[in-house]
């Protein structure tokens, strides 16, 4: 059926219809898929808007052929509806934590000072596993499962009863009896080790994206609009806690675990209960050794104080329980050999290093790749490729490199952080925050416009809407023509039309395109063929360039080519006149002077530029010319201390009054306003033959104009 893909939907014979429907059936559960569990959809919105609309048109015109499986049957169907809201009756809670005997010796003395318990008493705690999944609350109403929710904020999670029913370990009607009218169960959704290296094996060999961990490949799993996806991931799970409920089965948390299993609830085998911290850390012990035995990830171990009354009158501090506490275990530790640094470089350019590394287990996942933080916290801790380092995880946080094993053989030389950018070979800098002095930990991919790591993103920023905000031409669409190469750089949206007046594949026949909106399109793009200053400098996106800053260098510069130049310039160095220049606008300051001379530094964002000017044309900025001010189009410095105003507003004033103002004098000076104190720069315009004035001629001069 070569072609049936883009028939128009009143062409198909219902053989066609059939066979389309099947296909966008999966094309659509496949993309759901890559959207819902990764967070990585693998098409942009507009073609998967199409994909939809266009099995939506074609069930319309063949109602008898909608199929089982069809996407506009599927819960949630379309992605924005996600999950509905749950609100909890009982709020879902955290722990708080302890990370030593000691820390565990203060908590039950808290207990025991809170409640007033004679030190004779013993405190029995029951203890058990962290499981380190994602929590979710299970209502069963008369003994049947009824609806199940995630934790969301502890106030409100997501209905996901749906997919909570695919798994296997949660019973769908409690056995026996004691549950009364309504009980809230509540545990943890998790995936062993086992399961979790299966599924990624899986997800690689389709071509897929892996998990990072067994916790997210549950909460990914989890929180599935399509509950068949759920159904096939291997998700268990553990009941430690309870909600709502009538009257409760027992009166200790022991009890209620009994009384939770015989009803059906999978409980963790390895809970106990202890009466002292001798007890207490002998459990801990035990745990901590069984941890790479037991399958599945665990974060620490929980102690809950065993008699409810005891629980109730404790109550909560903030958001957790003060009958309880999670003991963690330290975070683990391993070494391998680091293979190679890559660098990544992020939308708004960012390069970030990541350790690639001998595949190596802690605590039970595999670690390929981990942290490297930044360029200074490599050279900091001399971390080389070839070096055997250590590296630590903890809980679900990225692996992190500690550094190197300094008695292994060492890398043969220390690693230098590249000064280009990776993906387009553009110059990398690091700012200077010019407050401080100090570098930025971050080094930046200056190539904005010609960078294909930041590409999509400066486009959505070329077209929004203060910046050349071309109707009919969103983010959406700009995405969609970049994935296809269609729109790369920004000048390539003013030759779209040329382009396809000459293609074969017409824009109008994309799917959400028709002629007249194509037609449309193209007369809009026209309509920006010339455009305020200010929004084509906003709209080439360079750093530290908002709208504010946009508008003043326009206002100041008038033209692109004034602008362009004086930046150009300026790039000489800061000690010179054209860039104190440039910082004499009112408004600029060092941040932004250095991101304008870093931008235009790089030849290929001029060639962009340049582009662009061939097919835009910025209009003359108005420059606050007051012709009639007899301070108007002069260079204008001040000096020694004003006493009327500050320095602020009498640069303010002076542009007002259409005077630009410098910060030093040069034989482009033409006036110098000098108070009392005025030193070097008084004797070097008197030498120059400058007018000098004082801060009384000044506003003499500006009020007689
Ligand atoms: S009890 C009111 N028990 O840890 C107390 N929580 O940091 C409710 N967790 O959100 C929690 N294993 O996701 C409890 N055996 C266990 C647990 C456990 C894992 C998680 C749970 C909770 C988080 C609190």
């Amino acid at each position: 059926m070569a072609g049936v893909e883009n028939k128009a939907v009143g062409d198909l014979t219902p053989e066609e219809a059939a066979g389309e429907l099947e296909r966008l059936a999966g094309e659509i559960a496949g993309h759901d898929e890559r959207y819902y569990q990764e967070d990585q959809p693998s098409v942009s919105d507009a073609e998967y808007d199409a994909l939809r609309q266009r099995n939506q048109a074609i069930e319309a015109a063949f109602p008898d052929l909608v199929r089982a499986d069809s996407p506009s049957l599927r819960v949630g169907a379309a992605p924005s509806e996600k999950f509905a809201k749950v609100r909890h009756r009982v709020p879902m809670l955290s722990l708080d934590n302890a990370f030593s005997e000691d820390d565990v010796a203060s908590f039950i003395e808290r207990v025991r000072r809170f409640l007033k318990i004679d030190a004779e008493e013993a405190i029995t705690l029951t203890a058990e596993p962290k499981i380190d999944g994602l929590s979710a609350s299970l209502r069963y109403e008369n003994g049947v499962f009824v609806q199940g929710a995630t934790r969301g904020d502890g106030e409100e999670g997501e209905d996901v009863t749906v997919n909570l029913k695919t798994i296997p370990g949660i019973p769908k009607k409690l056995k026996g009896s004691g549950f009364g009218e309504v009980f809230e169960v509540r545990g943890e959704v998790y995936m062993s080790h086992a399961d979790f290296e299966a599924l990624n094996e899986r997800q690689e060999a389709d071509g897929k994206p892996v998990f990072a961990n067994p916790r997210n490949a549950a909460a990914g799993s989890l929180r599935q609009l399509d509950s068949r996806i759920t159904a096939s991931r291997p998700l268990k799970f553990f009941a430690y806690a309870w909600g709502e409920t009538g009257e409760l089965p027992a009166d200790t948390q022991w009890g209620v675990y009994e009384a939770l299993g015989t009803w059906g609830l999978p409980t963790n085998p390895l809970m106990r209960r202890v009466k002292s911290v001798a007890e207490v850390m002998d459990f801990y012990r035990h745990v901590e050794e069984s941890r790479a035995a037991l399958g599945y990830d665990i974060d620490g171990v929980v102690y809950k104080v065993d008699r409810l009354d005891w629980q109730q009158r404790l109550g909560f501090v903030s958001r957790s329980p003060r009958w309880a506490i999670a003991h963690k275990f330290p975070a683990e530790k391993a070494t391998t050999v680091l293979e190679d640094i890559e660098i990544q470089v992020g939308r708004t350019g960012a390069l970030t290093p990541r350790a690639v590394l001998t595949p190596v287990t802690v605590g039970g996942v595999v670690v390929r790749h981990a942290t490297l933080h930044n360029e200074d916290e490599i050279a900091r801790k001399d971390v080389r490729i070839g070096d055997t380092v250590t590296l630590q995880r903890a809980g679900d946080v990225i692996p992190q490199i500690l550094g190197p094993v300094l008695d292994k053989p060492r890398g043969p030389k220390p690693y230098v952080f590249p000064t280009k950018c990776p993906i387009c070979g553009s110059h990398a800098v690091r700012e200077v925050n010019p407050r401080t002095g100090k570098e930025d930990v971050v080094r930046r991919c200056t190539g904005s416009l010609v960078c294909p790591a930041q590409a999509a993103e400066k486009l959505i920023h070329f077209v929004s809407r203060n910046a050349f905000d071309i109707e009919g031409l969103g983010a959406k669409q700009v995405t969609a023509f970049y994935e296809d190469g269609l729109v790369e750089k920004p000048a390539d949206i003013f030759t779209l039309q040329a382009r396809d007046e000459k293609s074969l594949k017409k824009l109008k026949d994309r799917e959400g395109w028709g002629s007249t909106s194509v037609k449309n399109l193209f007369a809009a793009i026209d309509e920006r063929r010339e455009i305020d200053l200010n929004r084509f400098i906003f709209a080439l996106g360079i750093r530290h360039v908002g709208e504010t800053n946009a508008k003043l260098l326009a206002r100041h510069f008038g033209t692109f080519e004034a602008f362009r130049e004086a930046v150009l310039a300026a790039g000489e160095g800061p000690d010179s006149e054209a860039y104190q220049d440039l910082l004499s606008v009112d408004g600029i300051g060092d941040t932004v002077a250095e991101a304008l001379v870093e931008f235009f530094a790089e030849p290929r964002n001029e060639e962009q530029i340049d582009a662009l000017l061939s097919e835009v044309t910025p209009k003359e900025a108005e420059r606050p010319q007051t012709s009639d001010s007899p301070v108007a189009g002069k260079t204008v410095v001040f000096t020694g201390s004003l006493e009327r105003m500050t320095r602020d507003e009498a640069k303010a004033m002076a542009e007002r009054f259409g005077a630009k103002v410098a910060s030093s004098v040069s034989a482009k000076t033409d006036l110098l306003v000098a108070g009392p104190g005025a030193g070097s720069k008084l004797k070097k315009a008197t030498e120059l033959g400058i007018e000098v004035i004082d801060e009384d001629g000044w506003f003499e001069r500006v009020e007689a104009g």
